[in-house]
C-alpha cells in the first residue's frame, strides 16, 4: 500500500481542500460487463488504465450522456470525436472527477482506473488530478512567470527539491523549452497562445501524472501550433496515456491509436457511445453508418 500526502489542486480549476489519500495498488476489482462496444483488436493485449462499465451522466433531471462502457488502455492515444453537445467534454470530465464541482452534476454506472473505482468512498479527488492531469480548449496559464506556472502544482505538493530540474524537464516533454529557456522569468501572459498551450501541458506533466486528458486543446491554434501539439502527443506517449477530444477528423486519424464516436441518441437526443474501435477501422470501415456518416462528412 502506497500513501501520498497532497495538499492542493493541480489544475487551479477549483479551490480543493487540501487532505491526504490512500490508493491501494492491489488486483484490480471484476468488471461489470454491460453494453461494451468492443473490438478494439489491435490493442487488446495493453493493460486497460479506465475500465468504464455502463456510465451515465445527469445535469440535474436532464441526461448527458447515457450507458457509456469501455476500455481506455495505457500508453495509446484515444480520441473522443462527435458532434457538438454529444458529451465528449462531460466523458473526459468525468473521468478525473473534474465535474464535481458543478452542483447539479450526478453520474450513475462505475469508472475503475487501474482497478480502482474513481467515486468510491474515501477516494480524494486531489490525488485523482494529480494522477489524471488535465488540459482545457482555452489555454489558461496563472498570471505568474513561466517558471512559476510549471512549478505551481510541485510546489503546493511538497516536492521542492530538485525543482529547477523538474521544471526544465516539463518544459522539454511539452516541447518549449528552447523557446523559453532564457525567459523563464517572465510572465507567461507574454506567449503566444500555442505556447501558452505547451506550457499548461507542460504544468500539468510537471507533477508526472499518469494521464493526460486533452479537451479539443488545438482547436484555437494555428495550423504550426496544431502540428506542435500533434508532434508532442506522439512523444508523450510512451510515457502518457492520453485522451483528446477533437473535432478535428484529420488530427484524430493523424494522433489516436483508438477513437470513441459519440452522438446523440435518435430517439431522446441524449450523448452516447456509437463506436469505439481501432482509429484505422473507425475511419476506414467503421460498423455503424452513424460513424460513417461522420467521419465522412455527412453528418447532420
Ligand atoms: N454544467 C452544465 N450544466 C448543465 N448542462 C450541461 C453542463 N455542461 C454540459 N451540459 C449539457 O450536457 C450536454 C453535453 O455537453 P458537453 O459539453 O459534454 O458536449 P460536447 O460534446 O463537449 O460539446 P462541444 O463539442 O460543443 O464541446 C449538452 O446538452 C450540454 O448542454
Ligand atoms: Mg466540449
Amino acid at each position: 500500500m502506497t500513501t501520498w500526502k497532497v495538499t492542493q489542486l493541480g489544475s487551479g480549476e477549483d479551490g480543493e481542500v487540501p487532505g491526504r489519500v490512500r490508493i491501494r495498488t492491489e488486483t484490480p476489482a471484476p468488471t461489470i460487463a454491460s453494453h461494451r462496444t468492443e473490438g478494439a483488436r489491435i490493442n487488446d493485449s495493453r493493460p486497460v488504465v479506465f475500465d468504464i462499465n455502463d456510465m451515465s451522466v445527469y445535469y440535474g433531471s436532464s441526461r448527458a450522456l447515457m450507458n457509456t462502457s469501455m476500455r481506455i488502455r495505457q500508453h495509446l492515444v484515444t480520441a473522443v470525436i462527435g458532434p457538438s453537445g454529444c458529451g465528449k467534454s462531460t466523458f473526459i470530465r468525468s473521468l478525473n472527477r473534474m465535474n464535481d464541482s458543478i452542483p447539479s452534476f450526478r453520474i450513475t454506472g462505475q469508472i475503475l482506473y487501474h482497478g480502482h473505482d474513481v467515486y468510491g468512498p474515501g477516494v480524494n479527488r486531489v490525488e485523482v488530478r494529480r494522477r489524471i492531469g488535465m488540459v482545457f480548449q482555452k489555454p489558461n496559464p496563472f498570471p505568474k512567470s513561466i517558471y512559476d506556472n510549471v512549478a505551481w502544482a510541485p510546489r503546493n505538493l511538497g516536492l521542492k527539491s530538485g525543482l529547477d530540474e523538474r521544471v526544465e524537464r516539463a518544459l522539454r516533454q511539452a516541447a518549449l523549452w528552447d523557446e523559453v529557456k532564457n525567459r523563464l522569468r517572465t510572465s507567461a501572459m507574454g506567449l503566444s497562445g500555442g505556447q501558452q498551450q505547451r506550457l499548461c501541458i507542460a504544468r500539468a506533466l510537471a507533477v508526472e501524472p499518469d494521464v493526460l486528458l486533452l479537451d479539443e486543446p488545438a482547436s484555437a491554434l494555428d495550423p504550426i501550433s496544431t502540428a506542435a501539439i500533434e508532434d508532442l502527443m506522439h512523444s508523450l506517449k510512451s510515457r502518457y496515456t492520453i485522451v483528446i477530444v477533437t473535432h478535428n477528423m484529420q488530427q484524430a486519424a493523424r494522433v489516436a491509436d483508438q477513437t470513441a464516436f459519440f452522438s446523440l441518441d435518435r430517439v431522446d437526443q441524449v450523448g452516447t457511445l456509437i463506436e469505439f474501435d481501432d482509429t484505422e477501422q473507425i475511419f476506414r470501415s467503421p460498423r455503424d453508418g452513424r460513424t460513417r456518416d461522420y467521419v465522412t462528412g455527412q453528418f447532420g
